[in-house]
């Protein structure tokens, strides 16, 4: 039996008409008065989680490896013809450890070796935590083989793990190992005079010098005062604010100095640059060539690191060309 109404108390309801008009007497709600349900709702601690887990899998994960080549032009006061265009490559912070797996390290020294550079200089870090990995470098720098040569410093790593093994191992690769001490190779007509520190600072942190390991007196002893294009690694770029390079270079200038050990910080934010760069000169060295204490640094960014972690800070490879200014 259709039409028959239910009873209710209080107020009756008025018929409505349904939508289609089929049944004059059945009661219909207007749909301001339902109670929907609550939709399901995004808390914002629930999204900064997400967000959170998000970059720290790209900087974790992505990041570090993705391999850059840099190649920038430096303009250089009085540079013999002969120098100008010529090509540095730069390695740098290598890290070989177990954080760095051995394919990233090739996959550096195998663009480097593709980019062919004049000359190849590596500037420190070669290995974390444990030296036994020292012993792969001469297989991983076997294809490395510039007209120039390739020339090194060592690195705070390499004198907290052992700088002795690192030194041996990169000179069984026909690496010129520079510890407080220059090589000048003739290049055309002109002279470049490759000077190599170790690193700064190292008083009561090495466990192998009881002593800071630089000695720029000692590496520049003996070069000539002209005539010369000075090329300085320094693992450290804080180094050139030290008050002993002030000194040595009035006499014998340096032109450019190239160093890593910053990383670029490894995570830059934007504007505010790296909240942790191991300076004492606040964002100066994060990366890139930079005029400081009267010469031109570069800084790379490197290529592994101890702590693999990188943001807006990729690893790079450079190729730095020389020009007169
Ligand atoms: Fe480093």
């Amino acid at each position: 039996m259709t039409g028959k109404k239910i009873q209710t108390s209080g107020a009756e309801p008025k018929p409505v008409k349904s939508a289609r008009g089929m049944d004059p007497e059945i009661a219909v709600t207007p749909l301001a008065d339902v109670a929907l349900a609550d939709p399901p709702r995004v808390s914002r601690r629930f999204f900064l989680n997400v967000a959170f887990a998000a970059l720290a899998s790209y900087a974790i994960g992505i990041e570090p490896e993705q391999l850059t080549l840099r190649r920038v032009e430096i303009p250089l006061l009085d540079l013999p013809e002969a120098l100008d265009g010529l090509r540095i490559g730069q390695l740098s912070d290598l890290h070989r450890c177990p954080v760095m797996p051995r394919w990233r390290v090739e996959q550096a020294i195998s663009l480097m070796a593709d980019a062919s550079p004049d000359l190849v200089t590596l500037t420190g870090d070669y290995v974390s935590y444990w030296p036994d990995y020292a012993a792969e470098y001469p297989e991983l720098l076997a294809s490395l083989k510039p007209r120039l040569g390739c020339f090194a410093c060592t690195g705070n790593h390499d004198h907290w793990t052992d700088p002795d093994v690192v030194t041996d191992a990169l000179r069984e690769a026909d690496v010129i190992v520079l510890r407080n001490r220059h090589q000048i190779i003739p290049v055309g007509g002109a002279q470049l005079c490759i000077v190599g520190i170790d690193d700064v600072g190292l008083a009561g942190i090495s466990m192998h010098h009881a002593n800071p390991a630089d000695d720029l007196p000692a590496a520049l002893a003996g070069s000539p005062l002209s005539g010369v294009t000075r090329l300085l690694l320094a693992h450290n770029p804080d180094f050139v604010m030290e008050p002993v390079f002030a000194q040595e270079t009035t006499q014998r200038p340096i032109h450019l100095v190239l160093s890593g050990h910053t990383h670029g910080g490894q995570v830059r934010l934007p504007v505010l640059g790296a909240p942790f760069l191991p300076s004492r000169h606040g964002q100066l060295f994060g990366g890139g060539l930079v005029q400081a204490a009267d010469t031109h640094v570069y800084v790379s960014r490197g290529v592994g690191s101890s702590l693999p972690v990188r943001f807006n800070c990729p690893p790079e490879i450079s190729v730095l060309t020389l020009r007169r200014a």
